[in-house]
């Protein structure tokens, strides 16, 4: 589906952005891994999300799912149905945290994991060598891709340092973890999102976290009641980088996520100099095993150019390719460094965000290992493919509203993976 995205318009009003997609995974395998029902309120219905839905269903649990409204009762801990195969669509998070539960499952079940076409891009070694290490069966397509075939068996813990910060590495291994002998400890080069060893420390599990290492220690079952999922900031993201490049925007964000793990970019725009104002969560005083929610009120100003670096990377890994459009506008260079990772995302995301940007006129060249835009005080317009990719269909809207011809996004019907309600909400917005 192509849908042209005009310039012209401000945005005004308040946005209630949808429910966060890494905790609704989270959520969906959790509530399947517990041993009485789970109720969760804001469960994100977008395609991702109903992949982990589906697979949990798959593998035992019973799910009922109105709305924003889930109660999962699962099999627990031990005792996920064997032998099935599961479709995780194009659901990243699934296939990095789901082999962690099913490699442990004790009593020498099967599983084959498999995806759409992105998915079988996408690499699975950096989960499948440490999960071997704590003695896991596990099978990939030349070793590194799906389909991915895992047969259960008793594992041990390990000590594990990731080589690149990630955060759906650390939550495969810690979910192994959980039913491995002995403890399990994963160290982080730089902190990523923390959703799953909050929820972990709800569940009651033994779980320590200091200096850059989580510890999980093996359980007998986990028991968490109710989640709320807060709303997503890797999807309001988008709406408050166009009321900032738009004149005469003025948007609230009511409910969303603050963890400081998850509100990088937000820390970037303020750094940009935009004007931004809300209670996002300090790294100093964080929550251990809740969610905080937070407020922003965002308008439209001036921004300038500006440097992330490698630590900052894990804290608005998502977000990144919004930097590299809000660069064109900002005067001077900015430059994201450190982020390779960006590569292995549902498309490319430093040939994809680069190419799509250079092709509406932006002045932007790639790194090895990031980006680099001088900004020039705008943009012309064009045309954007999404290439299948959620993200960059939505920043070829953005672009398109901050443009000065406007921008048609080939493939818009992406941005149903983690929101499908995007153009709606920004039509709103837009008046
Ligand atoms: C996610 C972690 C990130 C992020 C992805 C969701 C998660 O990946 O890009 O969209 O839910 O754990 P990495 O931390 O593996 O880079």
């Amino acid at each position: 589906m192509n849908q042209t995205f005009r310039p012209g318009a401000a945005l005004r009003g308040t946005l209630v952005p949808p429910p966060d997609k890494s905790l609704s995974h989270r959520a969906a395998l959790l509530g399947a891994m517990s041993s009485e029902p789970v109720h969760v309120t804001n469960y994100l219905d977008a395609a991702d999300t109903r992949s982990s839905l589906d697979a949990a269903r798959a593998l035992g649990a019973v799910a009922d799912h109105r709305g924003h409204e889930l109660i999962i009762r699962g099999p627990g801990l031990r005792s996920a149905t064997p032998d099935v195969a599961i479709d995780v669509g194009n659901a990243g998070t699934l296939l990095r945290l789901l082999p962690g539960w099913l490699a442990g499952q004790p009593d020498g079940g099967r599983w084959a994991l498999d995806g759409d076409e992105s998915i079988r891009r996408r690499p699975v070694d950096r989960i499948a060598g440490p999960l071997a290490q704590m003695g896991a069966a596990l099978e990939a397509r030349e070793g590194r891709f799906t389909p991915l075939r895992i047969t259960g068996r008793p594992l041990q813990g390990i000590e594990y340092e990731l080589p690149v910060a990630s955060a759906q590495i650390k939550s495969c291994l810690l979910l192994a973890g959980l039913l491995a002998e002995g403890t399990t400890t994963v160290i982080e080069p730089e902190p990523s999102r923390d959703h799953t060893e909050r929820l972990l420390a709800r569940a009651g599990a033994g779980i320590t976290r200091a200096d850059g290492r989580v510890t999980v220690t093996c359980q007998d079952e986990l028991l968490l009641d109710a989640i709320h999922v807060p709303g997503d900031p890797s999807s309001a993201a988008f709406h408050a980088a166009a009321a900032v490049l738009i004149p005469r925007s003025r948007i609230v964000i009511a409910g969303m996520a603050a963890n400081w793990t998850r509100v990088g970019f937000f820390r970037i725009l303020q750094r940009m100099g935009a004007v931004l104002v809300g209670e996002l969560e300090e790294r100093d005083t964080a929550s251990a095993d809740s969610e905080p929610l937070c407020e922003l009120d965002v308008a439209h100003g001036p921004i300038v150019a500006t440097r992330v670096t490698a630590a900052e990377v894990p804290l608005a890994i998502d977000e990144l390719p919004l930097v590299a459009l809000l660069g064109c506008f900002a005067e001077g260079e900015t430059v994201v460094e450190g982020a390779g990772e960006l590569r292995l995302k549902e498309s490319d995301r430093i040939a994809t965000v680069v190419d799509g940007l250079a092709g509406l006129g932006a002045d932007i060249e790639a790194t090895h290992d990031g980006f680099a835009v001088r900004g020039t005080g705008g943009l012309r317009g064009g045309t954007l493919r999404a290439h299948g990719d959620h993200r960059l269909a939505m920043l070829g809207a953005v672009a398109g509203l901050a443009s000065s011809e406007g921008v048609e996004v080939v493939g818009m019907e992406a941005a149903g993976v983690s929101y499908p309600g995007f153009s709606a909400d920004l039509a709103e917005l837009t008046g």
